[in-house]
């Protein structure tokens, strides 16, 4: 009896019902093993279970009907915690565990081949045919290699958060946002992908990282563009026809009504086949090809014009590595020629607005900052509204855009013409630095309506789209729609008939 008594004792009735409430919470919260309880010492789970027996005897019948409650919610919770572990590999796992390395592979090869998709379209094995994506061998090392600049693991960062800012030459941008929508894998298992992708030729890496994307702005994204409407696709099929998109594109099983008649609207080109666009694509991206060509260009269509030692190639963009492209330019007569043309080889042009050149083109930028004589050269790595990082030989440099000096170019009307530094200028008189001498020329002398001043010069390789951008203007808002139903019922399997079922699977995500 004594002993019941000071059992009882206030202190470790409160103590029990501390315990009992957090051990409780933390248990649900899944919070870290962390202070009293730990792996190798008693898990949360545990002590729960240590202060609800406690307080079932030290309490009077309130607290223990309470602790009752509880005990039976954290049951549930006990079993609904270890189903998923033996069933399924990607539920409610909330953190790797670096000090089991094999572990965290193996369960990035299964999300590699499960909830990721990746498999759907990727491979492990240079033997397979080299299809529309990628085949992923030896990736662990190849990364590296990519882009100037970034290492392996930074490579394969951006490769799963932001697939379409770098494409892999010859492969267009089909590979989806693999933390959105449908596919939505999280932060661990991106990082478990990345580890097992870092393991084929090379070494997972445990360093934390942050995700280089915000993951609660996709929602209000998402709403910013109009909702795509349901549309009917036997309309669609009638005004791809009647469009003349046809005219480029093949789609397998539909015929052109127009075949062998000229085109006065616009030049007909080669372009990719429609059969199975909506097998690789989501309804957006297709959507988004039409609404804006330039956005997203499909390797191997986009048209480029670029100048290489004085010559000017005009043309298909058939391939791009970091050291050449290949263009093919056709002549009048029809005949084709590819020509290989080395990136170092492309004429510098003079830049006479230095915004936006990533996104204009420019690969390297030659400039002379203004407290210096000598120019110099690199490779665009940076750009930010203000600067310009370049890299030079084997370092990077950030410059201000507006700390350069400018270059002028005078074109006098004889064809010959005065470059130099410009010092100053109004409209009787233009002082430049012409081979290290200060000179004063008058205007009057000069073709003005053809001065160029530069704050700098650089290859340039801007590629474009020669599909037509204005379909989104001749195209009403009903026709758009009824085109996107269209379109998505191309999967391949149904693209010649365009069956019932695929019909009413492409209405409800296009209402989604
Ligand atoms: C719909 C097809 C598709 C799916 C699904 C897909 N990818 Fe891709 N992936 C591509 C294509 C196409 C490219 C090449 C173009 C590019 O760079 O975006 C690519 C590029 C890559 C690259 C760069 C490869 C290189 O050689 O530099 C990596 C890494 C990659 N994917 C990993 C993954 C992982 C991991 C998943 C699953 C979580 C995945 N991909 C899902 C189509 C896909
Ligand atoms: C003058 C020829 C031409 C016409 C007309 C044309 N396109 Fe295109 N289209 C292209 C070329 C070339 C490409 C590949 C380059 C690119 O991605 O922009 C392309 C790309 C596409 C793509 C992306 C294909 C892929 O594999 O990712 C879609 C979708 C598309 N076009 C739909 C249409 C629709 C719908 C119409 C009619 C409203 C149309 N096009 C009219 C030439 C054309």
């Amino acid at each position: 009896m004594e002993k019941t008594k000071s059992l009882k004792n206030p202190l470790i009735k409160i103590t029990g019902l501390l315990l009992l409430l957090v051990s409780f919470i933390a248990f649900i919260a899944k919070a870290p093993a962390f202070p009293i309880a730990s792996e190798n010492l008693l898990p949360w789970s545990v002590w729960f279970l240590i202060a609800a027996l406690l307080n079932m005897v030290v309490w009077g019948i309130l607290v223990k009907l309470m602790t009752y409650v509880l005990a039976i919610i954290w049951f549930f919770a006990l079993i609904a915690a270890w189903v998923p572990d033996t069933s399924t590999v990607t539920a409610t796992l909330t953190e790797l565990d670096w000090d089991d390395p094999e572990a965290v592979i193996e369960f990035g090869e299964a999300i590699f081949k499960s909830k990721g998709q990746c498999s759907a379209c990727h491979t492990l094995d240079t033997s397979a045919p080299k299809g529309r994506c990628p085949d992923l061998t030896d990736i662990g090392n190849n990364a590296a290699n990519r882009e100037p600049g970034k290492d392996a693991r930074t490579y394969l960062i951006e490769s799963l958060y932001e697939p379409g800012k770098y494409l892999v030459p010859g492969y267009g941008k089909i590979m989806p946002e693999v933390w959105k929508n449908p596919i939505a894998l999280t932060k661990v298992e991106i990082a478990a992908v990345i580890a097992f992708l870092q393991s084929q030729g090379g070494e997972a890496d445990p360093t934390p990282f942050d995700e280089p994307i915000d993951r609660a702005e996709v929602g209000t994204t998402a709403e910013a563009l109009p909702p795509l409407l349901t549309g009917d696709p036997e309309e669609g099929k009638r005004v791809f026809i009647d469009a003349a998109c046809i005219s480029c594109h093949e789609i397998q099983g539909l015929e052109n009504p127009k075949a062998g008649e000229v085109n006065e609207d616009f030049e007909v080109v080669t372009a990719p086949k429609l059969t199975e666009i909506a097998a690789f694509n989501e309804p957006r991206y297709i959507e988004e090809s039409i609404l804006l060509p330039d956005a997203i260009i499909v390797s191997g269509y986009g048209s480029v014009t670029v100048i290489a030692q004085g010559v000017t190639y005009q043309g298909t963009l058939v391939s791009q590595d970091t050291e050449k492209i290949v263009v093919r330019t056709k002549a009048d007569d029809g005949t084709e020629t590819e020509h290989t043309i080395l990136l170092s080889d492309l004429d510098d042009e003079p830049i006479e607005d230095l915004t936006d050149l990533k996104g204009r083109g420019y690969l390297t930028l030659t400039i002379t900052p203004i407290d210096s004589d000598t120019p110099v050269s690199g490779e665009i790595v940076e750009e930010s509204d203000t600067t310009v990082t370049l890299k030079v030989g084997d370092e990077t440099q950030t410059f201000s855009k507006t700390d350069m000096k400018k270059q002028m170019t005078l074109p006098d009307y004889d064809g010959n013409q005065i470059v130099g530094e410009l010092v100053s200028r109004d409209d009787f008189e233009i002082v430049l630095i012409v081979d290290g001498k200060e000179e004063t020329f008058d205007p009057f002398d000069f073709d003005d309506s053809n001065f160029v001043v530069a704050s700098a010069s650089g290859k340039r390789l801007k590629v474009k789209s020669p599909m037509p951008a204005n379909f989104p203007d001749l195209l009403s808002f009903r026709e758009m729609a009824d085109l996107l139903a269209y379109l998505s019922t191309l999967t391949g399997a149904t693209a010649e008939e365009g069956s019932d079922e695929a019909t009413s699977d492409t209405q409800e995500e296009a209402t989604e």
